[in-house]
Formats: structure tokens, C-alpha cells, sequence
């Protein structure tokens, strides 16, 4: 068990890629908080997690740092420590750049970016004491790749590659390795409910492995970036992306066996 005795905090943890992440750490042995804000789901991850006496769920608003604060406080109340954390709360919907009101463009890096900067402060405060810790942040392909109608979140999702390698350079020599994910094109509920199927298949084909993410595509990296097996990897940005941004799509005609 790669995580035997860790504590993790997943936000974003009931859903979509950050439930996977949240399975993914409990079957490798940690005990996990995993951070929602308002969901039926939320309610089904606590039972989950209390009945395997696996940790818990919190309902907890990344936007206000009362909150943020209290859940840090419970967590090493009630656990002791906390050895991860990762940073994979979002909202994301699409809108035309000239369209973008002031009150939603500040929602957006409020939550995707600020929410970052408030439980990783929290966080960091405890770690600190500790002498250790592993964060991971969640971006995404659109921070690295330019995409349409998602302005402010790509904003944001750029926003965590450099606080993430700014992260690294203030508290790694404190023992705190920082890194980052980039997920490219996933299946998840909230991703398709946003877009039509025929768009994100077409996006999943121009990729190298031909297909779109599932959401349980990220435990391995998010494994390895928890674990000790990480402890000389800190500033870094790994995409998971299918090849999306390394290969062109495919020929037609291709690809051909031989
Ligand atoms: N789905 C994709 O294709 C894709 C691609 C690239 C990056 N990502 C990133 O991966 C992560 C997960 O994406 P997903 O599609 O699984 O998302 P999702 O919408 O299924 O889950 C997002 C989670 O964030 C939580 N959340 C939102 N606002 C919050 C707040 N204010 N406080 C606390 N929690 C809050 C929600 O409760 C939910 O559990 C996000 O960071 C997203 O930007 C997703």
C-alpha cells in the first residue's frame, strides 16, 4: 500500500476525476477528506468513506476562507496530520470571451484560482509544522493549448502551473513537493453535459491514443505525486492528455497495422 497511514484532503472529491482520486488514495491505504460544496453526491461520499473507516466528506465552500480554515482544524482534530493535498475543485462552463460579465470572470478565478491560494496556505501552515507534504494541483490542457469560450478559466488553469512552480520554489527546500496535473478531454458528467457528444469525440480522435479520458485516468499520476516514491519531483507540470498536445491527429487512412 503506497499510502498506508497518509491523510489526504481531495476537494473536489465527490465527483467526477476528483472521486476517482479519492477511491484511488483509499484503496492504497490513506485516509481522505474529500472537499464538496453543495451535492447529493457529497452525502453518498461521507457514507462511503465512514463506512470503511476510510475518512469523510466536508461541505465546504473553497471560496470563503472561514470555512477553509474550520475544515483544516477538523481534519488534524479529528486525523492528526495531513500529508496531501490535492487542489481539484472547479466550475467551468463556456462562454464568448466579449460576453464574459466582470461578476462571472471574478467567480471563476475566485473558485478555480483563489480557492487554490486559500486551502493551500491552510494547508501548508500544518505541513509546515510537520516538516513534509505533497500538493497537487489539477489544471488542465486549456491552460497550455488555446481553446475558445473558456477564457476565464483557462486564466485561472494558468494561473495554477505558475503557482505551482512559484509553490515549489518557497516550500520545497521546507520539505513540500508541489506539482501539477494537466488533464486533457475526460468523461465526466459535468464535461458532458456541457458539450455535445460528436465535439468531444471528435476532440478524443485527435488525440495520440485516439480516445477521450475516463475520470480514473489521473490516480496513477495523482499516486505517484502523493507518495514518497515522488520525493525528488517539485515543480512540475505533467500532462495526461492521450498525446493530445505531442502528436498531430492521425492521417487519413490511418492508423494501419502492419
Ligand atoms: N473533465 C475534463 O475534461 C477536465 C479536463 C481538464 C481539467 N479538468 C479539471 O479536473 C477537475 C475535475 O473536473 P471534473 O470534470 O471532474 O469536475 P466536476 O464538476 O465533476 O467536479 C468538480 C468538483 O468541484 C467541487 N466544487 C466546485 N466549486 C467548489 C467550491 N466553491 N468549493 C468546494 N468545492 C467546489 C464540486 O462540488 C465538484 O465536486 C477540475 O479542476 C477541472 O477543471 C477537467
Amino acid at each position: 500500500m503506497r499510502l498506508k497511514d497518509k491523510v489526504a484532503i481531495v476537494t473536489g472529491g465527490v465527483k467526477g476525476i476528483g472521486r476517482e482520486i479519492v477511491r484511488g488514495y483509499v484503496r492504497e491505504g490513506a485516509k481522505v477528506v474529500a472537499i464538496y460544496v453543495s451535492s447529493a453526491a457529497g452525502h453518498e461520499m461521507d457514507r462511503e468513506l465512514r463506512s470503511g473507516n476510510d475518512g469523510m466528506a466536508l461541505k465546504v465552500n473553497i471560496a470563503k476562507r472561514a470555512e477553509v480554515d474550520e475544515m483544516v482544524a477538523k481534519v488534524v482534530n479529528e486525523l492528526g496530520r495531513i500529508d496531501i493535498l490535492v487542489n481539484c475543485a472547479a466550475i467551468y462552463e463556456g462562454a464568448p470571451f466579449m460576453q464574459i460579465t466582470e461578476e462571472q470572470w471574478m467567480q471563476v478565478i475566485d473558485i478555480n484560482l483563489n480557492g487554490v491560494f486559500r486551502v493551500t496556505q491552510a494547508v501548508a501552515a500544518v505541513m509546515l509544522k510537520q516538516g513534509s507534504g505533497k500538493i497537487i494541483n489539477i489544471s488542465s490542457m486549456q491552460a497550455l493549448m488555446g481553446v475558445s469560450l473558456m477564457a476565464h478559466y483557462t486564466a485561472a488553469k494558468g494561473g495554477l502551473i505558475s503557482l505551482t512552480r512559484a509553490l515549489a520554489a518557497e516550500l520545497s527546500p521546507l520539505g513540500i513537493n508541489v506539482n501539477c496535473v494537466a488533464p486533457g478531454v475526460t468523461e465526466t458528467e459535468h464535461l458532458q453535459a456541457l458539450l455535445p457528444p460528436e465535439y468531444l469525440n471528435m476532440v478524443g480522435k485527435t488525440t495520440a491514443i485516439g480516445r477521450m479520458a475516463r475520470a480514473d485516468e489521473y490516480v496513477g499520476i495523482c499516486l505517484l505525486l502523493g507518495s514518497d516514491d515522488a520525493s525528488y519531483i517539485t515543480g512540475e507540470t505533467i500532462r495526461v492528455d492521450g498525446g493530445m498536445s505531442q502528436v498531430w491527429p492521425q492521417m487519413p487512412g490511418g492508423p494501419v497495422q502492419a
